[in-house]
């Protein structure tokens, strides 16, 4: 028996811990072509969330049944294989959903993991796999900074936030951070190396604050937010200016805002471009070895909030899908 956490009703608005229930799952035998991982390393994900209600589904994913596992990305180690890519004690990352034990055929974003010495494992799951890939090729691949740049970066304190910033800053730009309470902004300026950072809760006029901050306007933004926030940094862009649309969390749980502002886009020539970070599945052994290379040098960090055992994914969903977590968060199940 291995236990994963399912979906036990489409979550409506604000998700819940009650959206999930825990299950035994009985082990089958395995199919021939394929291996069995114990899994070590749930990674929380933002994006899933999208797929979680009732309805979902898109050209990217299908949406999630109720009595399904959770889609996620994992971390695991090989214990039953017959498969010749992925012999027992390989470690491997994979999407596939919070369970403490899966059964893979080697597609699905699956690679086998060279884990460096002295590196947590979890780092695979954070800076050194989805998010660390997200950050680096939305800001890389689609923003394109220059020295001196101004970079506003929205859910500033998250997984892919964190990496951001701190990628923007070596980069020599002035960083700007939107983040959800003042205590968090202030943990963003003072150990994640944000210039500066506005919250909601103390600076609820977003616009007025942002104009304060990014005087001459904004050269690139890094969007995890979407909504009222795209609109208004739309509104205060430099000319060719850059806006990466990495996700649009605002709007995962509550109604899709209109945005007014996209004629700045034209008088500005500015542009505006989404990307998955699983097109970049080929590149991602030379990203990983460039965030590598950064966190020994010390030019980066890693920024973790880590639960421990399954019966923790819901919770650590929630409080990362709510701000209450700050960094990249994820479940060990050693
Ligand atoms: N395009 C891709 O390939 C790709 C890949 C991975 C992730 N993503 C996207 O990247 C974004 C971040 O994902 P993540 O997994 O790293 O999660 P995360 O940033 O660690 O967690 C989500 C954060 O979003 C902020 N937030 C939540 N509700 C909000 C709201 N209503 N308005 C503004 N901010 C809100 C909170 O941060 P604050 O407290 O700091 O506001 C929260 O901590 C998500 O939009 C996700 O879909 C995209």
């Amino acid at each position: 028996m291995s236990r994963a956490v399912v979906l036990v009703r489409h979550p409506e608005g604000s998700v819940e811990e009650g959206d999930f229930g825990v299950v035994e799952v009985p082990q089958s035998a395995l199919p021939a072509g394929h291996f069995r991982t114990r899994n070590r390393v749930i990674s929380l994900d933002a994006g899933f969330r999208q797929w979680m209600t009732a309805g979902a589904g898109d050209n990217y994913l299908t949406g999630m049944q109720i009595g399904d596992p959770v889609q996620s990305i994992v971390l695991g180690e090989v214990t039953e294989s017959d498969h010749p890519d992925y012999p027992v004690g390989t470690l491997v990352s994979a999407r596939t959903a919070w369970e403490e034990s899966s059964v893979l055929d080697g597609a699905d974003l699956c690679s086998p993991l060279n884990v460096a010495p002295d590196i947590p494992l979890y780092h695979y799951a954070g800076m050194l796999g989805p998010t660390g890939m997200t950050a680096w090729i939305g800001l890389f691949k689609i923003g394109q900074p220059e020295r001196g740049e101004t970079v506003v970066i929205s859910a500033a304190g998250g997984a892919v936030g964190t990496v951001v910033g701190q990628l923007a800053k070596a980069a020599g730009c002035r960083v700007i951070g939107l983040t959800s309470t003042r205590d968090k902004a202030d943990w963003l300026e003072r150990e994640v190396g944000y210039d500066q950072v506005i919250d909601r809760n103390t600076q609820p006029d977003l616009a007025a604050a942002l104009l304060a901050a990014c005087p001459g306007g904004i050269d690139i933004f890094f969007d995890n937010v979407g909504g009222q926030t795209l609109d208004i940094v739309m509104g205060q862009l430099r000319e060719q200016a850059r806006l990466v649309l990495c996700g649009a969390i605002s709007q995962y749980e509550s109604a899709v805002e209109p945005l007014t502002n996209s004629w700045e886009l034209i008088t500005k020539r500015a542009r505006m471009e989404g990307f998955m970070f699983s097109d970049y599945f080929e590149q991602f052994p030379q990203i990983a070895e460039d965030l590598l290379g950064r966190l020994q040098r010390g030019e980066i960090k890693s920024f973790d909030a880590v639960y421990e055992g399954i019966e923790r994914t819901p919770c650590a969903f929630c409080d990362m899908m709510h701000g209450a977590s700050r960094g990249k968060c994820l479940v060990t199940l050693d």
